[in-house]
């Protein structure tokens, strides 16, 4: 009897664990197709798999094909080689059957290294689908994305897709230190096991890969921008060689962050001057050796000179001697060199979003042909809101590629759902004029507008690790959104929310349509009842954790709050007009005239430019005061109705994330109540106007807000 029992509870325990949603799996569930005329026309048209090639990344596309739609179909798939001609699914690059290679080549030609080509041929009067390209990175790729046809319910009887990607480089810029501390990471620690690499290889490295390479991401830097110079050491080459040997399968090339002071901290030379020859012949013998350790080693990113990190100007050089001196020493082997546009001076009394463009303009064109220079999305630091960052299209003769945040430094972190995609859409969409009305941000980077060989985006990851990757369930659709965007930014972001949910949730549209929504407004949300109207950097000091526009004393003044919004008795916001910093001088005229007045300025941009009194009126007729008001009261009920909308939604979703989402909506909305008060009554006391009728008082004081303390935030 008490054998039975205990047999009773460890398989019920044992089914509980294999059918709960922990979130590991991301958008890779392949869970059964719930809808059955769909699941019986997908098993119709798929049952067997013939593949060409034996690389280890068609072997990955072949496991991914097989678990995945047998997952996915409910069925058993077979894999035969290319001696069959009976088979529903080809998949191969030069092996594949010359007479379908012949057939497709027009198609192949348009490809690319990485593009992709899925088609409905015909062949011994089946039909069948047959997924080429003209690399083998390509073939997965394309593998990938017919499964997401099928994961999001898409009719695969007739298929003609090309695709490729818009840009080369697509990279996940990790921030992780060698302890596996994560700077800004909300998601536990690094996924990088430092300490047991290369010996021991986490199953999660593999996850990691799949993942990131079902999005089309082929890069990824491994350390911190904030560089240590150890992981240059061959003992951490060894163990960065192990991880790019995994990736390699995957079509993710290894880069890592150069500490400029490497020649003197591990070199033990006097100098890290760039011009100097020893130091030149140091990072020469030191490129040479990562390239023994790994022969396709991408290149490095480096952040210098910004925020006390050592740079080419502690030895009066530029960014573009300090950036050709590293593009030399990779170039013979092919690799390449990021330089961050991120830097600013508190040695320099100039408002801190005009410093980047006062640095790397002058340079322009001085940098080699493997150079490019990574630029934030803003001039400021990843807000809720930026204006595009004003290098974009300012360099004509440098190659620029985009460095977004996935990781939410100023959103929220992790406790908040905000869904990125519509930022990273506004940046690329936004019009600088440089060479006249269309060239966006989106074309400038791409190419299309502006002459460049390399192209990229970049974003700072989200990734930990937490069970679900990401800290908060809905985090991995930033990550989701990052990849689909680089390898084709037109894509909208509805599309992406879209596809994530049905991947990783449902596509029930019960819970599919007002997911979407929730998920497209998130960010104007988060946005209105934290930094409305164009403010900015109004978080704690230190952690960025939560609001503290009261901060008047740091390090250096660009590190206070009072700097950023200037809140007066007369009003409040950043003048950058001609009048002020004229920061805005740094844009194209068209885009100067677009913000330079403050009655016609998009009004999310209003204090970003303006310093605006309290009684303007704004175009809802109320004044800035009370316009403030609204924006934090309302917001913060946003989230409130927004908590109701989830309850709506537990029908439809495994207990497991309902639950972990709803708890989750519960400290959003504390948090959001905490911006909404400390924001209000601070502002206040310069205003000295009342929080209009019909809106509840805050029940704490000023006081109290401020003397709330994080000291252990992530
Ligand atoms: C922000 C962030 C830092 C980071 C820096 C960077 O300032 O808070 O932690 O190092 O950006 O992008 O280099």
């Amino acid at each position: 009897m008490k054998k039975a029992k205990l047999f009773f509870i460890l398989t019920l325990l044992i089914s509980v664990s294999v059918s709960a949603e922990t979130g590991y799996d991301l958008w890779l569930r392949y869970n059964l197709v719930p809808n059955k005329r769909k699941l019986e026309e997908y098993r119709k048209v798929l049952s067997s798999i013939i593949v060409n090639g034996s690389s280890s990344t068609i072997v990955a596309a072949q496991a991914e094909l097989l678990n995945g739609l047998s997952g996915l179909l409910g069925k058993k798939i077979t894999i035969s080689g290319s001696n069959t001609t009976v088979g529903d699914l080809i998949i191969g690059t030069n092996g594949i059957q010359p007479e379908i290679k012949s057939l497709l080549k027009a198609d192949l030609a348009q490809l690319g290294s990485e593009g992709f080509l899925i088609k409905t041929i015909v062949r011994s009067g089946k039909n069948c689908i047959v997924i080429t390209a003209n690399e083998d990175a390509g073939v997965l790729y394309g593998s990938f994305h017919l499964l997401r046809l099928i994961q999001t319910g898409q009719p695969i009887n007739n298929l003609n897709i090309v695709s490729a990607p818009k840009l080369k480089l697509r990279l996940l810029n990790h921030w992780d230190n060698l302890n596996r501390t994560v700077e800004r990471g909300y998601a536990g620690f690094s996924i990088w096991n430092w300490h047991k690499l290369p010996t021991y290889m986490d199953k999660r490295y593999v996850d990691y890969a799949r993942a990131t390479a079902s999005i089309g991401i082929n890069g990824t830097v491994l350390t911190n921008v904030n560089a240590n110079a150890t992981v240059l050491t061959n003992p951490y080459l060894e163990k960065v060689a192990a991880l790019a040997n995994l990736f390699r399968t995957y079509g993710i090339k290894v880069y890592l962050t150069a500490r400029f002071s490497a020649p003197v901290e591990l070199g033990g030379l006097k100098t890290a001057d760039p011009l100097d020859p020893e130091v030149q012949r140091w990072w020469k013998e030191k490129v040479d050796e990562i390239y023994k350790h790994v022969p396709d080693f991408g290149g490095f990113l480096v952040k210098a000179n910004s925020e006390g990190q050592p740079g080419p100007q502690n030895y009066k050089r530029t960014h573009a001697d300090g950036a050709n001196m590293l593009a030399d020493a990779v170039a013979p082997h092919g690799g390449i060199v990021m330089w961050r546009a991120f830097v600013y001076s508190d040695e320099v009394p100039e408002d801190r979003h005009k410093q980047a463009y006062n640095e790397f303009v002058p340079l322009d064109g001085k940098f080699r042909k493997n150079v490019l220079v990574q630029v934030k999305n803003g001039a400021i630091d990843f807000m809720p809101r930026e204006p595009f960052h004003p290098l974009f299209g300012a360099m004509p003769q440098t190659q620029t590629m985009m460095e977004f945040q996935v990781t939410q430094e100023y959103l929220g972190q992790a406790t908040t759902l905000v869904f990125l995609a519509p930022l990273f859409k506004e940046v690329l969409d936004s019009d600088t004029w440089r060479n006249g009305k269309g060239s966006t941000v989106g074309k400038i980077i791409n190419g299309a507008s502006q002459q460049q060989q390399l192209t990229g985006m970049a974003g700072v990851a989200n990734i930990g690790n937490d069970f679900n990757w990401c800290g908060h369930p809905f985090a991995q659709a930033n990550w989701y959104a990052l990849g689909r965007l680089s390898w084709d930014a037109s894509i909208s972001s509805e599309q992406i929310a879209d596809e994530w949910i049905r991947m990783t949730f449902s596509e029930e549209p019960k819970f599919l349509e007002p997911v979407k929504k929730i998920m497209l407004e998130s960010r104007e949300m988060y946005t209105q009842y934290t930094m409305p109207m164009g403010l900015h950097h109004l978080i704690t000091y230190g952690s960025h954790y939560g609001p503290a526009p009261w901060v008047d004393k740091g390090q250096r003044p660009d590190w206070t709050n009072v700097y950023y919004h200037k809140a007066d008795s007369i009003g409040l916001g950043f003048n950058r007009t001609s009048t002020g910093s004229n920061a805005l001088g740094q844009y194209a005229t068209e885009v100067q005239q677009q913000w330079g007045d403050p009655n016609t300025c998009d009004e999310k941009y209003l204090l970003w430019f303006h310093h605006v009194p309290w009684t303007f009126k704004l175009k809802s007729g109320r004044t800035l005061w009370d316009e403030l008001c609204y924006d934090y009261y309302t917001g913060a009920n946003r989230v409130k109705s927004l908590q109701e909308k989830w309850n709506l939604l537990k029908p439809f979703v495994d207990k497991e994330r309902f639950e972990e989402v709803k708890m989750l909506l519960q400290i959003q909305y504390d948090e959001a109540i905490w911006w909404r008060n400390s924001c209000v009554l601070y502002f206040q006391t310069f205003s000295k106007m009342p929080i209009p009728a019909g809106y509840e008082k805050p029940d704490k004081t000023l006081e109290y807000y401020k003397s709330l303390k994080f000291p252990y935030a992530p």
